[in-house]
């Protein structure tokens, strides 16, 4: 009997249309990003939000905290699941993702600690904590909402580009244009981990709805490719074109090519 491989996607033709939702520059994108967050909080107060690091939410934090200070809005009941860790970095070192969710969120606002989840960047096993990441967010049905942001070549979480889309969370090694453009968060560009943790295309695809930023002229390429180009695992968000609810926030420099 022949074995069905059921493992990766490989899909090359346009396919459908993402919505966009354009902004004049990064506050604005932040602001119109933190109110599609804030209303599905308000709707599903028990919901799970899907969050990325970089520097593209930031602004998005920044008001969705601004919003809790203010008595609009409470986290008590969302549970949390982030994209991605950098392999080998622990919590408390200062470029981990981990570090970068405390610090920009979640010690800012009312969500439980034990409801925060990011995959474990020092599991001595780091495959198996891939497995045990990916069988949990499946475990909770996926995010509700799963804010992403895009890499300059086209990369969601830490999928860079490749010859097929990887369906479940998995070890990935950073390709050079990541890891230059992360260089300028470390000391050096030697410190800068040369493997990361993320989760899959499929847990990321299994969300309810996808919200992406992206600001900036060094993203248009990017945003032109997801939108307008083949699905192609080259770049990699263009499989949001399969997914029924995506919004793209962006401010025009970043929706200049299209
Ligand atoms: C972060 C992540 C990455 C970033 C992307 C863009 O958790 O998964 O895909 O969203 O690298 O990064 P910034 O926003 O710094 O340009």
């Amino acid at each position: 009997m022949s074995r069905v491989r059921q493992h990766n996607i490989i899909y090359k033709e346009k396919y459908a249309m993402i919505r966009i939702c354009a902004a004049e520059n990064y506050d604005e994108m932040s602001e119109k990003a933190a109110r599609i967050i804030a209303a599905q909080v308000i709707v599903k107060p028990e919901c799970v939000l899907g969050l990325a690091t970089g520097s593209s939410p930031v602004g998005t934090y920044q008001r969705l905290v601004e919003r809790y200070k203010a008595g609009k809005i409470s986290f008590a009941g969302v549970t949390t699941v982030n994209l991605d860790e950098y392999k080998g970095l622990s919590g408390t070192h200062d470029q981990s993702y981990r570090y970068f969710m405390q610090h920009n969120l979640f010690d800012h606002i009312d969500v439980r600690p034990e409801c925060t989840h990011v995959p474990n960047g020092l599991a001595e096993d780091a495959e198996a904590e891939c497995a045990r990441y990916d069988a949990f967010v499946r475990g909770l049905g996926c995010a509700d909402l799963q804010l992403l942001g895009v890499g300059r070549n086209g990369h969601i979480g830490f999928n860079e580009p490749c010859d097929e889309f990887v369906v479940p969370t998995h070890v990935v090694d950073l390709t050079e244009s990541t890891i230059e453009a992360n260089a300028r968060f470390f000391a050096s560009r030697d410190e800068v981990p040369r493997q990361a943790l993320t989760m899959g295309i499929g847990v990321i695809m299994g969300a309810k709805k996808i919200v992406m930023v992206a600001s900036g002229a060094d993203k248009a390429d990017a945003v032109y490719g997801m939108v307008k180009g083949p699905v192609n695992p080259q770049l990699p968000a263009s499989i949001l074109q399969l997914h029924p609810d995506v919004t793209l926030v962006a401010d025009k420099a970043a929706l200049s090519k299209l």
